[in-house]
């Protein structure tokens, strides 16, 4: 219960290929570093765009890596169809939007109830674990547990650009949504904007189980190095899971 997993989330490193197009910087092999690098995960986002992770990607991540792979998709019936051919261990939906930059903000469970629960059903059905990334928000979490769902995974962006003294109420939403989801039966997850300074807090709230990090530690590694920008997170993350909260 107390240790505090690590998906190293590695779309950016395709971001930088395809910036020229070719096959380098490979993100397999980002993935094969994190993964001697003590990371618990890789989280990859096929977007309906493609702009970063390609399918030939996803592919080869279920093909040669032995970590669990996190497989984020938007709610439509073309990643659905592709999560059940290939099997990954985690499916976490996310909301998509065409023209942002990354995901912005969590996937209204209300206004999209009745697809969520349609997607949803044929993916548990076909035993695929579900996380839904979602705002800390009660009401959304109430209805995670509607879709029934197994897990959440709670955006951090908001709690993430807020400076340093602005920070305490996003934190007492963030927990108290955690709070909700164990008492509901939900585990929770969290991610987006986590970087050295800020992951502590969210790393010390005890029943967060998994954090998903991506766009600061590629960009980190170009400083220190994949292995060493993860070895650092790592020691964070357990450095801070001894505080009590
Ligand atoms: N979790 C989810 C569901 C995401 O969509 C993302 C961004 O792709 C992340 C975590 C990681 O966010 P960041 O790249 O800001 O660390």
């Amino acid at each position: 219960m107390n240790y505090l997993r690590l998906g190293v989330n590695i779309d950016h490193v395709a971001t930088v290929r395809n910036a020229r197009g070719g096959e380098s910087p490979d993100p397999i092999k980002a993935a094969l570093i994190a993964q001697n690098a003590g990371a618990d995960g890789i989280t990859a986002h096929l977007r309906e765009d493609r702009r970063h992770i390609k399918d030939k990607d996803i592919e080869r991540l279920m093909a040669e890596i032995e970590l669990p792979l996190n497989f984020e998709m938007a709610a439509t019936n073309e990643m659905k169809d592709i999560a059940l051919r290939l099997k990954p261990n985690a499916v976490c939906i996310v909301p998509e939007k065409r023209m942002e930059i990354t995901t912005e903000g969590g996937l209204d469970l209300i206004s999209q109830f009745d697809r969520l629960k349609s997607i949803c059903h044929q993916l548990n059905d076909n035993g695929l674990r579900i996380s839904l990334f979602i705002e800390p928000d009660l009401r959304q979490i109430e209805t995670a547990a509607r879709l029934e769902v197994p897990v959440i995974e709670l955006h951090t962006g908001t709690y993430s650009e807020l400076r340093a003294d602005n920070k305490k109420n996003e934190l007492k939403r963030i927990q108290r949504a955690v709070d909700y989801a164990n008492e509901l039966g939900i585990e929770c997850h969290a991610g987006h904007g986590l970087n050295y300074e800020n992951v502590g807090q969210i790393a010390s709230i005890k029943k967060i189980t998994e954090l998903n990090i991506g766009h600061f530690l590629i960009g980190e590694a170009i400083f220190l190095g994949l292995t060493n920008a993860i070895d650092k997170m790592k020691r964070i993350m357990a450095e801070s899971r001894k505080i009590e909260v």
